[in-house]
């Protein structure tokens, strides 16, 4: 039995989505905690992709409890589709559980992410227009429509009211172009989705309590990264939630006890979609190596993703902010055929170096990369043992490892669960529980 929290130690698309999948066979539950459809984690299952938004990258394996928990923005259009094209591809969605009290995104919510983005010009986020700024600013204003309201006419109609005049006033103001939002179509269209979701809808933290009680296993998801947390991350160029291991207890309901081993998911590299400083971005040929290689395009909104060296002050930064046990290197696969890999150990600031991340946009700006140069390899083949990898590979790994004085208990060469080192020839005991790379190799 064990609580493993998985959680994006970058910019997002780390591949949060094959390491959940890969564990997710030994898990009973996978809960995804934060976020919404701003997210987009890929799975590949032999030739087959799949891309999730909100359901949990378990929900591939048949009997699995997959739970959208209480810190999740849903948007119930998009989350029907995925849960349509699921079916439609012959998986079940018997195991589907959505928190009550989930907040849920409206058209309106998706309008003012463009006006907000819009108003800010050159400062703008680069968000991914999902409406999930808007939607988390409702819940703390207290006024957001959560998942039990859709169950429930009166309600829904009652926030609805408040919502549409305040925000009619606001899209006409600033996009009189658009026709304002109307009860008469609202309403019926909400209340058809809630009881679409109805069969699924629950009180998932008791959920998670009982099954805990049960000695279950469970894998929290995180989506998004550490750098783009609404606290830890470069703010303003950031998301509106905690995507860290502490948003966990916050967005399912758990004890910080109760979480036994914090999984910290980190590309050989780093990228990052949308707008913001970014201290190693490669522009230029390296960079286009890189995105093409490694298929750097947003699941979520088809965005080329920004490359760059990996970033190990950052990282740092993440193994602090959420406790990392142990890192999954991601991607590896994607450095091949680089003569000369270059990894970030320190910044420069004002003359002075630093191994300290600082957390605002406008500093992080100033600070210039300080680069140690490692040897790269020219072939990677789909190996299991770390011991056949490229020399270079494996000191690559362990360069990491010592940096950040944590293990290395996944590492990926590609896309599909069996491109994972340890894999194939199955030991005793978890996957989660391996360890690659020790401290002290
Ligand atoms: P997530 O948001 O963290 O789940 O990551 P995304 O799914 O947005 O982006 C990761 C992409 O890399 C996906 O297309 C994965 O299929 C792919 N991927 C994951 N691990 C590896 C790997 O080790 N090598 C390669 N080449 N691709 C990988
Ligand atoms: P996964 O889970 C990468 C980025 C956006 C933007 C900022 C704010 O696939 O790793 P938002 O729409 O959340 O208000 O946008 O955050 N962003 C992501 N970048 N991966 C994600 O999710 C992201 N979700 C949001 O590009 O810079
Ligand atoms: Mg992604």
């Amino acid at each position: 039995m064990a609580n493993i929290v998985i959680v994006g130690a970058q910019w997002g698309d780390e591949g949060k989505g094959k390491i959940t999948d890969l564990l997710a066979e030994e898990a009973d539950i996978v809960v995804r905690y934060q976020g919404g459809s701003n997210a987009g984690h890929t799975v590949k299952v032999g030739e087959e992709v799949f891309r999730l938004h909100h359901i949990p990258s378990g929900i591939l394996y048949p009997g699995k409890l997959c739970i959208i928990a209480d810190g999740m923005v849903v948007d119930p259009e998009v989350l029907k589709e995925e849960v349509e094209e699921l079916v439609k591809r012959g998986l079940s969605v018997e195991g589907l559980r959505i928190s009550l009290n989930a907040h849920i995104v409206m058209p309106y919510h998706r309008i003012l992410d463009g006006i907000w983005e819009a108003r800010m010009g050159k400062g703008r986020i680069g968000t991914t227009g999902r409406g999930i700024g808007p939607c988390y600013a409702d819940k703390a204003a207290r006024i957001g429509i959560r998942m039990s309201d859709l169950l429930v006419e009166r309600l829904l109609k009652e926030k609805l009211a408040i919502n549409l005049e305040e925000k009619n006033l606001i899209i006409s103001h600033y996009r009189p172009d658009l026709p304002p939002l109307k009860m008469e179509d609202l309403l019926p269209r909400y209340l058809e989705l809630g009881e679409f979701f109805r069969p699924y809808v629950v009180n998932t933290s008791q959920l998670i309590h009982q099954a805990m009680d049960e000695k279950k296993n469970i894998l929290f998801e995180g989506a998004q990264g550490t750098l783009l947390d609404i606290n830890y991350g470069t703010y303003p160029f950031v998301t509106s939630s905690h995507p860290i291991a502490g948003g966990v207890c916050i967005g399912a309901g758990i004890g910080p006890r109760r979480i036994d081993k914090v999984i910290g998911v980190c590309k050989a590299y780093i990228t990052r979609v949308g707008e913001g400083p970014f201290p190693t971005e490669i522009i230029g040929e390296v960079g286009d190596y890189l995105r093409e290689r490694g298929a750097e395009y947003g699941t979520t909104t088809g965005r080329p993703r920004r490359c760059g060296w990996l970033d190990l002050v950052a990282l740092k930064h993440a193994v602090k902010v959420n406790g990392l046990d142990g890192l999954a290197i991601t991607k590896l696969d994607v450095l091949t055929g680089l003569p000369k890999l270059k990894i970030c150990v320190a910044y420069r600031i004002d003359g002075q170096e630093t191994d300290v991340f600082p957390v605002d946009a406008n500093l992080l700006k100033r600070c210039e990369p300080v680069y140690e140069e490692l040897p790269g390899w020219e072939r990677l083949e789909d190996v299991d043992d770390f011991a056949d990898l490229p020399k270079e590979a494996q000191d690559y790994l362990r360069f990491i490892s010592s940096y950040v004085a944590l293990p290395i208990c996944i590492v990926s060469l590609g896309p599909r669960r069996e491109q994972t080192l340890g894999w194939r020839v199955r030991k005793e005991g978890y996957l989660w529980d391996r360890i690659v790379v020790d401290t002290v190799d």
